[in-house]
């Protein structure tokens, strides 16, 4: 018989996720990576995402694209500030722009990380409608910011970049005034798109989008269009991902109240990983604060599949091992 004490430091050994709660780092400092994304690489996960700043101005770039690293995607130790915005006004990433939703992939020609993020320019709000892109040969970075643009010749503000099991990379984003979302090809050393895009969901207004793919097929968990305050989330599937896309309506399951603000949270993310032999998806979305957006709270949920569809319950805690 294993005893009391042994017992409990078994339990007490399984990392559990609890979304909405303060989600502290190895140096106990609330995670401050929001709107992010993770890639694997080697072991361990990276996660990247906005540095927020306290108070109502809180949510413009005064820092940067935070990072953090962790084995068991529980634990998450502060690996700095992976791109710093800039002192120069010239810089099209001066301190005081928005930086939003970054997301990294790794180029195996190039041997670069890739980073991708909705960019607006400072003191003009959400006209600029541009991404970023900034490289580094090292993960954690520093990544050195390369240009902005509009892919494609097109507004751009909330994306994704999905990479496909065959190397190519898209970017997901809300374009011609976020009715319509645009998914570009990029090209080969993903520094820009490579002119081949697909207009999705027209008129849709969707938003944060998060992509993923899962036994041939690919899937989409996006939102309504309604800024920080939450609304019903959706989804969709396709077999090839130029479409055609199908809504699957809102995967949030549980009382209305909750379902129609999708448990206060917008999605960001979706990663896939594989748990003792199984595929499964971890849903990233975040809880915003906009009064005080360095408290904005991260939800990270095991998505589940009934008749095909991608479906979110709620949990208060999870772990890994007793996903089912
Ligand atoms: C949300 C979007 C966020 C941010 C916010 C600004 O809809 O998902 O990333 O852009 O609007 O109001």
């Amino acid at each position: 018989m294993i005893p009391f004490i042994a017992t409990l430091a078994l339990v007490a050994e399984q990392p559990s996720f609890t979304p909405g709660e303060i989600w502290l780092d190895k140096n106990q400092v609330h995670i401050n990576a929001h709107g992010g994304g993770v890639i694997k690489q080697g072991k361990r996960y990276y996660w990247f995402g906005e540095h927020k700043i306290e108070g109502p101005g809180g949510n413009s770039a005064q820092v940067g694209v935070h990072c953090y690293s962790s084995a068991n995607l529980c634990e998450w130790k502060d690996e700095g500030i992976a791109l710093k915005v800039s002192e120069d006004p010239a810089s099209d990433i001066v301190k005081g722009c928005v930086i939003e939703r970054p997301k990294v992939v790794y180029n195996k020609k190039t041997k670069s990380f890739v980073m991708w993020f909705h960019l607006e320019l400072r003191s003009q709000g959400y006209k600029a409608a541009r991404v970023g892109v900034a490289t580094s040969k090292r993960i954690t970075g520093p990544y050195s910011f390369t240009r902005s643009f509009r892919p494609d010749d097109s507004e751009s503000r909330d994306m994704t970049v999905f990479q496909d099991d065959d190397g190519k990379a898209y970017l997901f984003h809300s374009s011609e005034g976020n009715a319509t979302m645009h998914i570009s090809l990029l090209s080969d050393d993903y520094l820009s798109t490579s002119g081949k895009f697909v207009r999705v969901f027209e008129g849709r207004y969707m938003e944060a989008p998060a992509v993923f793919k899962l036994a041939g097929k690919y899937y989409l968990i996006a939102s309504g269009c309604t800024g920080w305050a939450p609304n019903a989330a959706r989804s969709a599937v396709a077999d090839s991902i130029f479409g055609p896309w199908t809504e699957l309506g809102n995967p949030w399951q549980g009382p209305v109240e909750q379902t129609e603000i999708s448990y206060d949270t917008q999605s960001t993310f979706a990663l896939p990983i594989k748990h003792k032999g199984k595929d499964t998806i971890i849903f990233m979305a975040d809880r915003w604060r906009p009064k005080n957006p360095i408290d904005g709270r991260y939800i990270w949920l095991p998505i589940e599949f009934i008749n095909g569809k991608p479906i979110l319950k709620w949990r208060d805690k999870w772990t890994l091992d007793k996903i089912q």
